[in-house]
């Protein structure tokens, strides 16, 4: 273990319920005392970044700072691909997978994400009140990250709870995370068996089926392992966002009123709820080779937490950062780290913007006197990922 005897030793983990819901003020104050990176003794121990710098150097920088022996912890019982690689096996499976993600790759899925939110928007509008996280953002999003794989929706219940559970109770019950961990690979090795023999389909599972690098087709564990990536990343993330994003906008209507007028640029405004949000506060690294992070010593083997909720609400690098500033100067589209950065950045971000972008227009066109119920007091379900777990609110019925 490196020497910590000049570094703060702070005890944190992000599955701790109770600092998570106000993780901002305990990396004000790690970082206050003067540490950019920390340690924690929890979770068999740990380094973590507190700002910024620190933060993108973990990312930019692979050789030193690997993903190879996987991003979370504690581990997770499935191996996940591309985002447990390195480069160059990393580039040649993020190659392949590029153009599936690229912005237009979405607009085949619009005719059914608006037919599923028009759905359940009618669904609501009777009752005059509504939980948007469950009733609205969940599902829609479902609709959309299940057809795009290619498993059947019908299916998502099932999947839905072993992905929570793994995403949330590792410290707590590890054992029945395994047991889910073996459950759902078990599930996308068959459905992956199953569309091996079965008439060519237009999805990722079939382009993942079909594929090739170097000549060679992707193995069932490359393929279990993109597939179960895809419903880790993408659901509780973008529900994230979307949860944050909705509850400002409903409190600050002039500002809404400009975004969806076109006065404030959509996808700049994204950028920001996606820095504010920042889903995943953080991912773990393997140092590879004795080292040195903005002055603290790290010896090979030690991990360390890159923390994007931290890089993101640092005041040294974010004026205000706690607060949602579209004018902010975003010195470029990626100069936060909401979607990671540096080799592994987050491969479905245009997905995930085109998406949010339907569902924040498509339910204020509809519901424009949306408010917050008065008795809302935010809740965030942590672990792997800080989401809002219940957004009520009331409106007009009709
Ligand atoms: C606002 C929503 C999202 C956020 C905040 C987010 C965040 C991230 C982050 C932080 C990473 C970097 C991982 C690392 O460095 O180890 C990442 C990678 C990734 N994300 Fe996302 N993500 C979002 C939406 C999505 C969606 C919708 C999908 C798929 C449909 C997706 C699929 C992936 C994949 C496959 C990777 C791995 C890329 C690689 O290893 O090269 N994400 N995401």
């Amino acid at each position: 273990m490196a020497d910590v005897k000049d570094y703060a030793v702070e005890e944190f983990s992000q599955h701790d319920r109770t600092l998570m819901q106000r993780p901002y003020d305990f990396y004000d104050k790690v970082r206050a005392g003067g540490c950019p990176v920390a340690r924690s003794e929890q979770l068999g121990g740990f380094w973590y970044t507190t700002n910024y710098a620190a933060t993108r150097r973990v990312y930019d920088d692979f050789r030193t700072f690997s993903s190879a022996d996987g991003t979370a912890l504690p581990k997770q019982p499935l191996a996940l691909y591309p985002i447990d690689l390195d480069p160059p096996q990393q580039t040649r499976m993020r190659k392949l997978l590029n153009p599936i993600f690229l912005p237009d790759a979405i607009q085949k899925y619009r005719p059914r994400f608006e037919a599923i939110i028009t759905e359940l928007l009618d669904a609501i509008v009777p009752a005059g009140e509504a939980e948007l996280q469950e009733q609205l953002v969940r599902p829609t999003l479902a609709t959309v990250i299940m057809p795009f794989l290619g498993v059947p929706r019908a299916d998502w219940e099932i999947l839905s709870h072993k992905i929570d559970f793994l995403t949330r109770m590792r410290v707590e019950d590890p054992e029945t995370c395994g047991q889910y961990g073996l459950e759902l690979s078990q599930y996308l090795y068959e459905f992956a068996a199953r569309r091996r023999q079965s008439p060519p389909e237009d999805d990722l599972m079939q382009t993942l089926i079909d594929a090739e690098i170097g000549g060679e087709k992707l193995t069932d564990d490359e393929i279990v392992g993109i597939a179960t990536l895809v419903l880790f990343g993408g659901l509780d993330t973008t529900s994230a966002v979307a949860g944050m994003s909705l509850w400002y906008l409903i409190e600050h209507p002039e500002e809404r009123a400009k975004l969806l007028s076109g006065e404030i640029d959509f996808p700049t405004a994204l950028q920001e709820f996606v820095r504010y949000a920042s889903p995943i506060q953080g991912l773990r690294r393997t140092v590879t080779r004795d080292t040195e992070l903005e002055g603290c010593p790290l010896k090979a083997g030690d991990y360390i937490m890159a923390m994007n909720g931290a890089a993101n609400h640092d005041p040294g690098h974010f004026a205000d950062p706690n607060e949602v500033r579209f004018d902010r100067a975003v010195r470029s589209e990626h100069d936060h780290l909401g979607f990671g950065g540096g080799a592994h950045i987050c491969i479905g971000q245009h997905f995930a913007k085109a998406l949010l972008e339907m569902m924040i227009r498509s339910i204020f066109e509809r519901l424009p006197d949306l408010k917050i119920r008065s008795d809302f007091q935010p809740d965030f379900a942590v672990g792997e990922s800080r989401v809002l777990k219940t957004l009520p609110v009331t409106f007009r019925a009709s």
